[in-house]
């Protein structure tokens, strides 16, 4: 079963004159469980997918399918305890004066739960952070800390489908290893399904069962990351990001 469906999907800023079509006629599936890869060059659309499928790039066309169910102009709250996103910059992610206790609590509230206390315990240590930070506000954790509050913040609906953006690529590099670690362990525990951008496809490679190639707001290529190893991509573009990479 397709976790989820993308199918002729456009996506513009703008109008008229100023109209940007940065994601142009778009089209791939991600199976459930799947951990699937958006790579390209800085500008080439991955994060406009991604802002697109979650509610946040208000126009596009074509077809966006979770679970099998396609998507209309608004998102019902249901949606979001299917899907949820962590974003690049777990600095600007974060209100600088809430706690983490209070970030995790009003998502878990929001969501309509009621063992809010339990639950927020467990996520803690779900995302290897553990009680002493519970009560710590974002000026107390570094960068990796905070990036760990944000992926507790989106396990906390009990998601199916997570959109990563760039997860790693505002963080040291000493912390970055970690992060991605965390997320394949969470993806094993949770069977979480994951779409995935990143502009570096070693962690692609690490992260991913297949991955598309974009490149000025289309898909050029879609490879099993097996072919990504082997060295096998086809289009040229896809070849150039290969051999850029080693
Ligand atoms: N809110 C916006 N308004 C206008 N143009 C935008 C907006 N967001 C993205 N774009 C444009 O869309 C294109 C794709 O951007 P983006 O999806 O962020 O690329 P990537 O994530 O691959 O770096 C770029 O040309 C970018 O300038
Ligand atoms: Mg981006």
């Amino acid at each position: 079963m397709s976790m989820l469906e993308i199918e002729g999907l456009n996506v513009w800023f703008g109008r008229d004159r100023d109209r940007v079509d940065a994601v142009k006629q778009a089209s791939f599936n991600v199976g459930a469980g799947e951990s699937f890869g958006l790579v390209g060059e800085s500008g080439s659309g991955k994060s406009t997918i991604l802002r697109a499928i979650t509610g946040l790039a208000p126009t596009w066309s074509g077809r966006i399918a979770v679970g099998g169910m396609a998507i209309g102009r608004s998102r019902p709250k249901q949606f979001y305890k299917k899907v949820q996103m962590v974003f690049q910059d777990p600095y600007a992610s974060l209100h600088p004066r809430h706690s983490v206790d209070a970030v995790l609590g009003e998502t878990l509230h929001l969501h309509g739960f009621n063992d809010i206390d339990a639950r927020v315990v467990k996520l803690l240590d779900d995302v290897g952070l553990g009680q002493k930070f519970r009560f710590r506000y974002p000026h107390q954790l570094s960068g990796g800390q905070r990036q760990r509050v944000a992926i507790a913040r989106a396990l906390a609906p009990e998601p199916e489908l997570l959109l990563l953006d760039e997860p790693t690529s505002a963080l040291d590099v000493s912390v970055q290893a970690e992060i991605l670690n965390l997320l394949a362990d969470l993806r094993q525990e949770h069977g979480l399904t994951y779409l995935m951008v990143s502009h570096d496809l070693s962690v692609v490679g690490h992260m991913c069962d297949r991955l598309a190639v974009m490149k000025d707001g289309e898909i050029v290529e879609i490879m099993d990351v097996a072919a990504l190893r082997a060295m096998q991509a086809t289009h040229p573009y896809s070849q150039h990001l290969l051999q850029a990479s080693v």
